[in-house]
């Protein structure tokens, strides 16, 4: 039996834990024998005083033991990747690069999240297509991948039970933003679902978890030592966060720039991503190709058009509806105009999420529902020439009174500047 406040005590003094302590930690919490208030104590211990590379990989590896753990690899006989982003505003990243790397040759199988806060999530995302199925058994995942090459699910119940309960502790105790725990956290629900190479996302910026290169770096680097020490083939990259990713931030709009993208007619950040990012998860499967090499096959598949013939087989395998005009729209666009001539200097990627959220794109509290059909288009980004009466942005709402609100909340978003800012990519750096 272990003493439970002598494990915080230790880790409040700045000690360290034995891998079956922090195991038993995890398991006693989960078996209902550790209360809340003690597990809610040892998390700001931690808060406070971090966690060793040891102590963070034996917490991860006693989530993963939790529950089920995937192994595609001898489900399917072929290398399986993945890829994860630590969640942005206008991120339908995976909307794009699943069906894509299908398209090239490559199994696709991921388990995705919802929105949190003012970030959006791929599930919701994809229930904005109609008919779309984001439950699948473990039996028709393994099956998809192998016959379609590509399937994006909800978690199952039984994969990382420890980290529902232990998240949602952390969401009302304020240790979400801990490096060592959100990287557990992550690199669990990876090392579960069961492909053998993932490619991780760190957003940086306002939108982001993370607000500075420096800590996405260590949140970056403790990911993939995670990966690494559990057979996982891990490359990173650190992303721009300081703007939308692409135009469209609301979940239909970004189904439909998701797959714009996929023929080719994508917005240029949006597409530079995804195509980085295959190129990657090509050099990580069994295709025996480089990054470059990688990239190449992923823009001769969007312009032959085989990437969107997989996206629109992918969607009709999981039950929805291919056709853009089925998604839904909203009955209210409303334009915001530039006041004055000048150089869009920022666009703060929290403020468009929260004028989306607040349009209904995603939850303000726990079990609100979505409208798949709102949200905002940014027709102006930062570097971009505008002069005054100019659109900067749509947005899409429900209603009038809505669509004002949020045409305030989007034009407070966008700072005006007389020179154009220092240009900034995507992609801000690549760990491999
Ligand atoms: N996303 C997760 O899955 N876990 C965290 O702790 C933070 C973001």
């Amino acid at each position: 039996m272990i003493h439970v406040a002598e494990l915080i005590q230790r880790k409040r003094d700045g000690g360290e834990l034995a891998d079956e302590e922090m195991a038993e930690l995890v398991h006693g919490y989960g078996r209902g024998e550790i209360p809340d208030y003690q597990l809610a104590a040892f998390c700001m211990a931690v808060f406070f005083r971090g966690l060793t590379p040891r102590e963070t990989f034996a917490l991860c590896d006693a989530m993963v033991r939790s529950g089920e753990r995937l192994d595609l690899a001898s489900a399917i006989g072929r290398k399986v990747v993945d890829k994860h982003s630590t969640g942005g505003v206008g991120d339908k990243a995976s909307l794009a690069i699943g069906p894509l790397v299908a398209a090239c040759g490559v199994p696709f199988g991921k388990m995705s999240g919802r929105g949190l806060g003012h970030t959006g999530g791929t599930l919701d995302k994809l229930e904005a297509i109609p008919g779309f199925r984001i439950e699948l058994t473990d039996e028709e995942f393994v099956r998809q991948i192998r016959e379609i090459g590509v399937a994006i699910i909800g978690q199952t119940a039984n994969l990382v039970p420890a980290d529902k309960g232990l998240y949602a502790l952390r969401d009302v105790t304020a240790t979400v933003d801990q490096v060592s725990l959100i990287a557990a956290s992550i690199m669990s629900k990876k090392i579960a679902a069961g492909a053998q190479a993932v490619v991780l996302d760190v957003k940086v910026g306002d939108g982001a978890f993370m607000k500075t290169l420096d800590a996405a770096r260590e949140l970056a680097e403790a990911m993939r030592a995670l990966g690494e020490r559990a057979g996982l083939e891990v490359v990173c990259e650190l992303t721009d966060m300081d703007q939308p990713l692409g135009a469209a931030v609301g979940n239909a709009l970004e189904v439909r720039e998701a797959l714009a993208t996929l023929r080719g007619e994508g917005p240029p950040d949006f597409t530079e991503l995804v195509l980085e990012s295959a190129g990657h998860l090509l050099a990580l499967s069994d295709l025996g190709v480089d990054h470059d090499e990688g990239r190449r096959r992923a823009e001769a598949a969007i312009a032959e058009g085989s990437a969107v013939a997989s996206y629109e087989r992918w969607i009709r395998a999981q039950g929805g509806d291919p056709d853009e005009a089925v998604l839904p729209t909203a009955p209210v666009v409303r334009d915001v105009q530039a006041e004055a001539d000048g150089f869009v200097g920022a666009l703060s990627a929290v403020r468009v999420g929260l004028a989306a959220l607040h349009l209904g794109a995603g939850r303000q509290a726990k079990g609100d529902e979505i409208d798949h059909s709102v949200g905002v288009v940014c027709r102006a980004k930062r570097g971009d020439r505008v002069a005054a009466g100019d659109v900067l942005a749509e947005i899409h709402a429900r209603d009038d009174a809505s669509a004002a609100t949020a045409a305030a909340e989007v034009a407070a978003a966008y700072e005006l500047a007389d020179e154009p800012p220092r240009p900034r990519p995507i992609v801000l750096e690549t760990i491999a």
